[in-house]
């Protein structure tokens, strides 16, 4: 469940919370009239922890202290190192570990004090945004599978910003929104960290059939016959050696008439064993995040729902378990490919590809102005730019640039790669029309862009890869260790901006 964030209106000496949190710039330790009458209720405490430099307000930096008063019982002080090179990155982890630290004393709520964040740069609904979102991801946990000491688990059930009294119900909207936002990372993360026994394609598929209903959105899914049938061969040649068949899910949401859709296309490999090309056991662990793409997908979709978005948006969820059996499809197969292009396979392992080439290429039936994709396609993404951002890559400028602005407003990295024309060799093969993969490894991620392309035809198209950006290897901030959810925030950006 994501933590209730809530606005109130009141002089910080009026709070009845359980603990306050102020915040200070290192180069700007005077307190206001506000803070000072509060000061005074209890005993100069911040005053005198400021003078004594037991408090320096450097970057995330937390002190928090047990206070005596009739209404809270603790005053966290939290730093946020130098105005001038405050970030908005900066605000969110400052807060997240704010938010953690009360945590971890085992208060349930607090209260923060919003007016103490600003400084030069200040923009109202951005600062609230990302406060908001950074108590709400900061807080998550997954939980769902322990059955032990469940009592001590420690959980913050509600966290109040105050707001001046004049801003009181634009905070609140804006609050409201970025909650819709960090519950759509929330359950993507949720879905994703859900273990690949449990989160095989059916149970995706029903999930977002569930979700649907709940939000109005139209669903059909594909099962395996009928991809077999639409002569889906190069989806199903990855997914035929499992047990645990695949199926196509298409989610819509129309929230502007007529208009050409959006297509979102979701990698949804719910486990990643390579195939016959079989993962060393260091490289499979944690493949049941291989779904991320096709679980964040679902969630975009029911945020637009919630949000009102006025854009026409369907959702194309690509579920499959990459296995190994008698069944599976093997390097030198030629395959073709729902678009007719014939396909030779060099590693059972680039099985995200294959996947999506059919799921771009039937996506051209709805007319789209735009497709983009997400996908954990390549580990050569995490070589590039390591965890923290993902390339995109695409056959339209413009719609890279706009993807690049929502990235901006997101704070969710992304970094542009180039579908240079003469790496289309790469793929070249001898016997088929393509192959799904360069022969040596250089330029894993653009390689795996260049074959995409091939499917999308002269439609403006965006691939997003988050092989890097998908886990969280420790906590970091908002980052909790596990699935991040990341793309969630910066394709409701994308969407909203349009
Ligand atoms: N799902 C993986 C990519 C991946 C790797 C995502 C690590 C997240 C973390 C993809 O299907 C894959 O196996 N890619 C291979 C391709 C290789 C065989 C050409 C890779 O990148 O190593
Ligand atoms: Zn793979
Ligand atoms: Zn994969």
């Amino acid at each position: 469940m994501t933590t209730k964030v809530n606005v109130a209106s009141k002089n910080l000496a009026e709070i009845k919370d359980k603990c306050v949190a102020i915040a200070f710039f290192e180069d700007n330790l005077k307190l206001n009239k506000d803070i000072t009458d509060f000061d005074k209720t209890i005993s100069n405490a911040i005053n005198d922890s400021i003078k004594n430099k037991d408090f320096k307000a450097e970057g995330n930096e937390v002190k928090a202290f047990y206070v005596n008063t009739k209404g809270v019982k603790y005053v966290a002080l939290l730093g946020l190192g130098k105005e001038k090179e405050f970030t908005l990155n900066k605000l969110m982890d400052s807060v997240s570990i704010l938010s953690k630290k009360i945590r971890s004393m085992d208060i349930k709520s607090f209260s923060i004090y919003f007016d103490s964040f600003k400084n030069k740069n200040f923009d109202f609904d951005t600062y609230l945004e990302k406060i908001t979102q950074a108590v709400a991801l900061s807080l998550y946990q997954f939980t769902k599978y322990k059955t032990k000491d469940l009592e001590k688990i420690k959980k913050i059930d509600k966290v109040t910003i105050i707001a001046d009294k004049n801003n009181h119900d634009k905070a609140s909207k804006i609050v409201s929104e970025s909650l819709v936002y960090a519950e759509a990372v929330i359950k993507t993360r949720d879905l994703v960290n859900t273990p690949p026994n449990i989160a095989i394609p059916e149970y995706v598929s029903a999930y977002a059939k569930e979700t649907a209903r709940k939000n109005g959105l139209k669903f059909t899914v594909l099962d395996e016959k009928q991809l077999e049938k639409l002569g889906m061969e190069c989806y199903m040649a990855v997914a035929r050696a499992s047990v645990n068949k695949p199926r196509m899910f298409i989610l819509e949401y129309k929230g502007a008439g007529n208009e050409k859709p959006i297509v979102l296309i979701g990698k949804g490999v719910t486990y990643d064993t390579g195939g016959v090309n079989t993962k060393p056991a260091n490289y499979m662990a944690n493949m049941k995040d291989d779904k991320a793409g096709a679980c964040s997908v679902i969630h975009v979709l029911e945020a637009c729902a919630r949000l009102k978005l006025r854009v026409n948006v369907i959702g194309i969820g690509a579920m499959a378990e990459n296995s190994i059996s008698g069944s599976a499809y093997k390097p030198d197969d030629v395959l073709k490919s729902y678009s007719g292009i014939t396909v030779e396979v060099i590693h059972s392992d680039a099985e995200g590809r294959m996947v999506l080439a059919d799921a771009l290429a039937y996506s051209l039936k709805y007319k789209p102005k735009a497709v983009i994709d997400i996908a954990t396609l390549t580990g050569a993404a995490i070589i590039a730019l390591g965890y923290n951002a993902s390339p995109i890559m695409g056959n339209d400028q413009k719609l890279i640039d706009k993807m690049k602005k929502a990235s901006d407003k997101s704070l969710e990295k992304v970094w542009q790669f180039p579908l240079w024309e003469e790496y289309e060799e790469l793929i070249k093969s001898d016997i088929a029309d393509i192959k799904h993969l360069s022969s040596d490894i250089d330029a894993g991620a653009i390689v795996g862009g260049i074959f995409l392309k091939q499917f999308v035809k002269d439609v403006p198209w965006v691939h997003i890869d988050i092989g890097g950006a998908v886990w969280a290897k420790q906590d970091k901030g908002y980052r909790i260790k596990g699935a991040t959810g990341f793309g969630v925030r910066l394709l409701l950006d994308f969407l909203r901006e349009r």
